[in-house]
């Protein structure tokens, strides 16, 4: 039997329960990685990190509309599950839950799980609904699964921050791992929504990690004035007129607060728009390692 098809693919709560009672029975652990699907070698990592951690790995396919926006690509998100049930064997999984939404929200919710203050800073200025949708669903998918350890990406930095805290502040017993950016050979972050970008655009999208790299240079270099880092990102993104920058920052890495000197670990980030997409990446820089 080839590896997919030994891949147990569940829709409901009540089977996903059933398989992981049964997987647990003689104490084994279990890891999830939630995704949205559309499945990348960046998501692949995370999959064959917790296959290496846990008995079983389980990974979530579900395009949460809680987190997007009106006007965002929510009816458009891209999506192939054929594909997704492959690479998910590839990298070492052994159920998928893919819920249909209804199945996630029985009722509209009332409940909300918000991680306030990092919810509102840098992504959050720009899309101030989207990690109360996040926390929410990571929430829900954490109750339904109850994994010992959950598996997210420091490409997506500030929802890796707010994740962390969250089961902090609720005492989840769940082991939040970060795992690092998985980028294609010229540096681009890789992202389901590099989809969005055509072959004109695709090449302007280096600009990101080049800037953070600038950026991460300077502070190499002995720049401890947030300001003086954050102009050497911008002139990096503004030499790539195909882009319109939201943000360049640099911030404290725990609290996402912009300090005055720069001093311990930080993290570098930036979002910006191109063509129909937008894009995110970000790096870290520990000042008392350099
Ligand atoms: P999604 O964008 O599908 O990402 C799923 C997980 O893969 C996240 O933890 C994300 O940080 C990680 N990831 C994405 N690109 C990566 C890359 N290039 N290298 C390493 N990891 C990468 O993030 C979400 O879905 C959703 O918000 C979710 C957490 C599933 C809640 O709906």
């Amino acid at each position: 039997m080839s590896a997919v098809s030994q891949i147990l693919t569940v829709e409901r709560v009540s089977e996903l329960r059933a398989a992981l009672d049964v997987a647990r029975r003689d104490g084994g652990s279990v890891g999830l990685v939630p995704t949205m699907g559309y499945l990348h070698e960046g998501h692949q990592s995370l999959v064959a990190r917790s296959a290496a951690e846990n008995d079983l790995t389980a990974v979530s396919i579900f395009v949460n509309p809680l987190q997007f926006a009106e006007g965002e690509d929510y009816g458009t998100y891209p999506r192939d599950m054929e594909r997704d049930r492959e690479m998910c064997a590839a990298a070492g999984a052994g159920l998928i839950f893919a819920p249909p939404v209804e199945e996630v929200y029985p009722q509209t919710p009332v409940t909300a799980v918000s991680v306030k203050g990092l919810n509102a800073v840098l992504e959050g200025q720009f899309r101030p609904t989207h990690f109360d949708g996040v926390t929410t669903v990571v929430a829900k998918l954490f109750a339904m699964l109850g994994p010992g350890r959950a598996y997210f990406g420091e490409k997506d930095y500030q929802q890796l921050a707010i994740i962390h805290r969250m089961a902090a502040d609720l005492s989840l017993p769940v082991e939040v791992v970060g795992c690092p950016t998985f980028r294609e050979p010229d540096g681009l972050a890789m992202s389901s929504r590099n989809v969005y970008l055509t072959a004109e655009e695709r090449p302007a999208a280096t600009v990101l990690w080049r800037s953070l790299q600038a950026g991460r240079d300077a502070v190499v270099d002995g720049s401890r004035d947030p300001g003086e880092v954050e102009a050497v990102m911008d002139a990096v993104l503004a030499a790539e007129p195909k882009v319109s920058p939201d943000y360049a920052a640099v911030v404290d890495a725990a609290t996402l607060e912009r300090p005055d000197v720069l001093v311990g670990e930080l993290r570098l980030l930036i979002a910006a728009r191109l063509g129909r997409a937008r894009l995110i990446d970000n790096i870290g820089v520990d000042c008392d390692r350099l």
